[in-house]
């Protein structure tokens, strides 16, 4: 089979340990066989058997390459918006306050449940677009807006098939406990029992990559998530959480006695949570787009995080009420700006340790064995894709070793 060599460029590999930062290899060389990257290194020391076998010759222009963007938490597919509750928070309601009158995530369960799988296909698709015109090639979709089996297999279904029509890879999480739906007021208990019955016919469908929940006063109790976890555990499935995002409740520990990939958002998040985390090897997925939508005061705990070694993640949490954002380089900006995260951290938040967060070993750093998923972009510096703020540097996607 031909190989393709990508040349004229420098490489923000985003490998560990190689002593420079970013893992940044000055005129870059990257071979690509089929969809995996079979060489990345310096021009200069392409191995000669390989540099034989290169047939197709791609002139990168003096791009900066980066590994495929990763957005590992989203709720991507959902119908109607919050743009209401928007407007009501600006007049004194908080999130909370709006989510125990009936609005909130019931209110886009509604507009979920009423709309046809065509609907969402196609507002989904139109969100999904905007983040794969910034490099996205690998995204994490939720379900948690049907909340009824029907409803929530058609979320997983749009999910899936949003993975065959545009050129990203597409993991699905099913999140069934993400809140109480109104046929199961004051029973909670008891719409559990209805998760985990939908969770093991999804599952059989084939419609799961992972399973989340939402732990929090206002959704499910860690004695809750567990039983979620337990049945999760079961089929062998990874678990992440929605954890310490308005509230210490103990979610991180809980996700962490279950090996979580991850624990999401963290804003509350407890010595003895990131202790946990950092002995289970969970990913701490940041959200400054919810933070700043939610116009949040409380910081993650960024230096804790980083005192116990626990990787950090970025992602945009697309979704209708707390971050209606579909920007994964903006929040590159605002991880660093409000979480004061490095840039070099940022980066490695939406490649490398995105990829974990999704269990994902095959891709989120340029090497040798990993899926050729690679973005150009039209910047000298690596820091440029997190410090202009609203700006869209990409030249070229590479997904799976072809140029899309
Ligand atoms: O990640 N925290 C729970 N779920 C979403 C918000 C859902 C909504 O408000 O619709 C989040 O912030
Ligand atoms: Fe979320």
């Amino acid at each position: 089979m031909s190989l393709h060599l990508w040349t004229h460029c420098r490489a923000a590999t985003m490998a560990p340990g190689t002593g420079q930062a970013y893992g940044l290899v000055e005129d870059a060389a990257l071979v690509v066989d089929g969809e995996t990257l079979a060489w990345v290194g310096l021009r200069a020391d392409v191995p000669t058997d390989l540099l034989a076998r290169c047939t197709v010759q791609h002139d990168a222009g003096d791009a900066l390459i980066t590994p495929g963007l990763i957005d590992c938490h989203t709720h991507l597919v959902y119908g109607g918006d919050r743009s209401n509750e928007f407007e009501l928070r600006l007049n004194g309601a908080s999130y909370e306050e709006i989510a125990r009158s009936g609005g909130g995530i019931a209110s886009t369960v509604q507009a979920t449940r009423a709309a046809s799988a065509q609907t969402l296909q196609a507002a989904s698709s139109r969100r999904l677009q905007q983040l794969v015109g910034e490099g996205v090639t690998t995204i994490e979709i939720k379900s948690g807006y049907g909340l009824a089996l029907e409803h929530e297999r058609k979320c997983l279904q749009v999910a899936r098939a949003l993975g065959q029509t545009h050129a990203v890879d597409v993991r699905t999480t099913f999140l069934g406990a993400h809140a109480v739906p109104p046929e199961f007021a004051g029973r909670t208990d008891d719409y559990v029992d209805a998760v985990l019955q939908m969770l093991s016919i999804l599952h059989a469908e084939g419609l799961v990559d992972a399973v989340d929940g939402f732990c929090e006063r206002i959704a499910f109790s860690t004695a809750q998530m567990e039983r979620v976890f337990a049945a999760a555990q079961a089929l062998g499935l990874p678990v992440k959480l929605h954890a310490e995002q308005l509230s210490d409740s103990g979610g991180a520990q809980l996700a962490a006695r279950y090996q979580a990939l991850s624990c999401d958002h963290l804003e509350w998040l407890s010595v003895e949570g990131a202790q946990a985390m950092a002995a289970a090897g969970s990913v701490a997925v940041l959200l400054p787009g919810a933070f700043y939508f939610l116009r949040e005061t409380k910081l993650p705990p960024i230096a804790l995080l980083r005192a116990h070694g626990v990787p950090m993640a970025i992602s945009t949490d697309s979704n209708p009420g707390s971050s209606p954002c579909t920007s994964l380089l903006l929040m590159l900006n605002m991880a660093c700006t409000l979480f004061r995260l490095t840039p070099e951290e940022a980066l490695a938040g939406v490649t490398r340790h995105a990829a974990a967060a999704l269990g994902l070993p095959d891709r989120g750093v340029l090497a040798a064995g990993k899926r050729a998923d690679f973005v150009l972009w039209g910047v000298q510096q690596p820091a440029e894709l997190a410090y202009a703020l609203g700006s869209n540097p990409r030249l070229q996607t590479i997904f799976k070793g072809h140029v899309v």
